[in-house]
């Protein structure tokens, strides 16, 4: 049931609540296999969902984001593992890459890194106290994950050429602000389509609102199957 190309789409469930995430679940039925769940979905009883996606034979990324102590990190990330999720994110901080990478240890569960959010430029980097700008703090977040053992790295459209670069084909780069060619930005700033997303060297993309606000979510999320399988034929 999963195809490799397929499993490259992974759609965010960017919803209030578990029903209207189901709702939504059923309306793309076998054209989506892998699903976002974000804090908004999994503090409004997301969590329940996890499971019935689990049997239901889909994967699963919980985007929850997490950096605490390493000693947390570690336990909740065997948590997460012991309920069947594919992908959970963290922020890339080496304490917690390396924590989190230990919680996740001998699972299926693969922890991606978190490295500069996208929402930051270099002024909220100066206003936090960094020394380095953007794409210096990628690039060594980037170095660091690897490090750390971890399974790959969220990252911009923009971010992904020259990282991939920098850590060669062992991290898996996941990438949102992914818009099919036509389709409205939202408050993406920094977008590619997915051919171009993939030929910078994404292996998944995340999409939400081109798909879930689309009028015929089914049929947006075909469209994009059809491109991935076009471009990774
Ligand atoms: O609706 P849209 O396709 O813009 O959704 C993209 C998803 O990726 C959302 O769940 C958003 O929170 C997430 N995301 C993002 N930019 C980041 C990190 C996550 O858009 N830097």
């Amino acid at each position: 049931m999963h195809d490799a190309n397929r499993d490259k789409l992974i759609v965010a469930l960017d919803l209030p609540d578990a029903t209207k995430a189901r709702a939504m679940i059923e309306r793309l039925g076998d054209a989506v296999t892998f699903y976002k769940i974000g804090m908004e979905l999994a503090y409004g009883g997301g969590f329940a969902l996890v499971d019935e996606l689990a049997r239901a034979g889909k994967h699963i990324f919980l985007d929850l984001k997490l950096h605490d102590i390493g000693h947390t990190v570690e336990k909740a990330t065997a948590q997460i593992a012991r309920l069947g999720v594919r992908f959970v994110t963290v922020h890339a901080f080496p304490q917690t890459l390396a924590a989190a990478a230990r919680g996740a240890r001998g699972s299926a569960l693969q922890v991606l890194g978190v490295t500069v959010m996208t929402s930051y430029d270099d002024s909220d980097l100066v206003t936090a106290g960094y020394r380095l700008n953007v794409r210096e703090l990628v690039a060594l977040r980037a170095r660091q994950a690897k490090e750390a053992g971890i399974a790959g790295l969220i990252l911009s459209p923009e971010e992904l050429k020259a990282t991939r670069a920098l850590v060669g084909a062992d991290l898996l780069l996941v990438t949102p602000g992914v818009r099919p060619a036509g389709a409205a930005l939202d408050d993406q700033k920094r977008v590619a389509t997915p051919s171009d997303a993939l030929k910078r060297g994404a292996n998944h993309l995340v999409v939400g609102r081109p798909i879930i606000s689309a009028p015929d979510p089914h049929a947006a999320a075909l469209a994009i199957q059809k491109e991935i399988a076009e471009v990774c034929a």
